[in-house]
């Protein structure tokens, strides 16, 4: 029994608040999210100091934070459950960086194949500066030097995050594992040389691990404009899907179709819990006996079915916003006072507690 008189194992897993969380997320994280709330003690982080933007555009996280949990409540994440929880309100978490980043060298940080890929995009989209000497206008800087220096440490942040309530499993999307095993790696060495002060936390991916985008890229991404969101209406998810990328190869409705890497069947077989009609569809794709639009169609109404329920709820949020805001209040002042235990031992471990007797 802990402290908190709550005996169950933990879990710690977050987002970054740039926006509204789309199926790719469901799929690959909520999902499991939603499903382990009663087995373990969850912790669902809003990491906002990980927002690149910030400094840059300090509206649209606010937005975007609110935005997360509203989408949270919105699946089936329960407040009275599990604890929501804001980054940088627990500013434990910036402290206990700072000391983790004792432990972690940069060639680790550098051959982290996440963080390599979203520097990289990073670059290409280029960051907006201020430049006062020419009046204050906005620059973009495209070049490595104007990537934050933030941005280049957010895995040691992560693993702050993760090991602050000392969790035991991270569920998360597929491109986050390289970053939980560095948190069990930083884990290891920190009880190495300090004692048992963390666990070793798993990552547990979930039943899709990336969902392909509706322009059939590698990865659903917003920073792409290739997502359907959780809270788009019935009308926008069938412009979406009408839209979708397919089968290139396929010219005509009688041509015979390909239905593996094909990203309408692969949203069928991640939301359509029709397997029949899935089947029958992939059968007459192959043989030439069906045409996109009936396809799309199908798989429209069966997004629209599923996103139904999440839509009411969402609804019911939106006019209560201050709902929204209570969730986040409570859930983050439990994480501080967890935070703040786990802090104490960490600095006692390193023999930071100087004046004490
Ligand atoms: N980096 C994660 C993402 O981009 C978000 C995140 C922050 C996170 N802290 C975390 C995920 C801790 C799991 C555990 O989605």
């Amino acid at each position: 029994m802990t402290a908190n008189g709550d005996d169950r194992q933990r879990i710690l897993t977050g987002v970054r608040p740039t926006g509204a969380l789309h199926l790719g997320h469901y799929a690959g994280a909520l999902e499991n999210w939603i499903r382990l709330q009663d087995e373990y003690d969850c912790h669902f982080l809003i990491a906002d100091y990980q927002v690149s933007d910030h400094a840059d555009d300090i509206d649209r996280v606010r937005e975007a934070v609110i935005e997360v949990a509203t989408d949270w409540l919105a699946v089936g994440l329960d407040p009275d459950r599990s604890h929501f929880v804001i980054e940088s309100l627990i500013p434990e978490h910036a402290e206990l960086t700072t000391l983790l980043s004792w432990f972690i060298g940069m060639g680790r940080l550098e051959r982290n194949p996440t963080l390599k890929a979203e520097m990289d995009e990073l670059e290409e989209r280029g960051m907006s500066f201020e430049d006062t000497e020419r009046e204050g206008k906005r620059q973009v800087v495209r070049e490595r030097g104007a990537v934050p220096v933030a941005f280049f440490t957010y895995p040691i942040m992560q693993v702050a995050n993760i090991l602050m309530p000392r969790a035991h499993l991270v569920p998360v999307g597929e491109d986050q594992l390289p970053h939980i095993e560095m948190t069990r790696e930083t884990a290891r060495r920190f009880n190495r040389r300090f004692g048992e002060v963390f666990p070793e936390p798993r990552g547990l991916v979930g039943r899709v691990p990336r969902l392909v985008g509706t322009d059939g890229n590698a990865k659903m991404s917003k920073s792409v404009g290739n997502t359907i969101d959780l809270k788009d209406d019935a009308e926008t998810v069938e412009r979406k899907v009408m839209r979708m990328y397919t089968d290139p190869t396929r010219l005509r409705a009688t041509d015979p179709g390909h239905v593996e890497g094909n990203p309408v069947f692969m949203y069928h077989d991640a939301f359509n819990p029709d397997t029949a009609e899935v089947d029958d569809l992939k059968e007459r794709y192959r043989e030439g006996r069906v045409g996109d639009v009936e396809v799309k169609r199908k798989l429209a109404a069966a997004l629209n079915t599923f996103l139904d329920p999440i839509r009411e709820r969402r609804s019911h949020y939106e006019a209560n916003p201050a709902e929204v805001r209570e969730a986040l209040a409570r859930g983050t002042e439990h994480a501080r006072g967890v935070a703040q235990d786990t802090m104490a031992d960490v600095r006692s471990a390193l023999g930071l507690n100087y004046l004490d007797g």
